[in-house]
């Protein structure tokens, strides 16, 4: 799809977003992932900012993101956390950091929007520092035969609709990438994982 068109899709959405209705479980999983982040934090597609009330307070971060209308809700989430926070209106695949520059990367339920979400793995590891995090909060194919079945065939509608792949095969991806994963959960059928890795090979948590 033509990035404008995506950009679009996810302007429309940036209200909703907005409003809170994560469920509970969603919820929960941010709160146990977020509770990981230290120092420098790069956050890729912050959409609303869904995650800044679970941040620890001393974190620095720099959310990315390409809609306006997300970053317009991101800005007001930020300041009514007290989150230190840098918007930047970006696409996060055609962007650049310095390699090292973070001490924590986030993504959160970002890799099902990605053109090449392989890539965009092996850059976040280049990105963190070797001793850094990476947190991620990801959906993707199901391992049960008759969800997958129904997310194949319901994902050319649904990415037309909302932007996002249903058939992302997260822990591949990951694996694919060389990405150190020292933790994960998977939940609900497979479809939701949490992920706690880094780029090297230090076991830190
Ligand atoms: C499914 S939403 C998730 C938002 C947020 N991370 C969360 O957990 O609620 C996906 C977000 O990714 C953004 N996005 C998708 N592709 C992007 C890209 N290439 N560069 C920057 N932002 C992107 C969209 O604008 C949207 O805000």
């Amino acid at each position: 799809m033509e990035r404008e068109k995506l950009i679009r899709i996810f302007d429309r959405q940036a209200a909703r977003y907005a409003s809170n209705k994560d469920p509970s479980s969603l919820r929960r999983w941010r709160r146990q992932l977020l509770s990981h982040a230290e120092g420098e934090v790069l956050e890729l597609a912050v959409g609303a900012g869904a995650n800044f009330p679970y941040y620890p307070a001393e974190v620095k971060v720099t959310a990315a993101d390409f809609s306006e209308e997300m970053l317009a809700e991101a800005r007001k989430k930020a300041s009514a956390c007290n989150i230190q926070a840098e918007l930047i209106c970006t696409d996060i695949e055609k962007m650049e950091f310095s390699s090292h520059s973070f001490d924590t990367i986030v993504s959160t339920l970002s890799f099902c929007c990605y053109e090449n979400p392989l890539d965009m793995l092996k850059k976040i590891q280049r990105w963190c520092r070797p001793d850094g995090r990476i947190l991620l909060l990801e959906h993707g194919i199901s391992s049960n035969f008759f969800v997958s079945s129904t997310q194949r065939a319901l994902n050319p509608l649904l990415y037309k609709m909302i932007g996002c792949h249903q058939t992302r095969d997260i822990l591949k991806l990951g694996r694919d990438s060389g990405l150190n994963v020292h933790r994960s959960e998977s939940h609900w059928l497979n479809m939701f994982h949490i992920i706690w890795a880094s780029p090297g090979t230090e076991e830190i948590f």
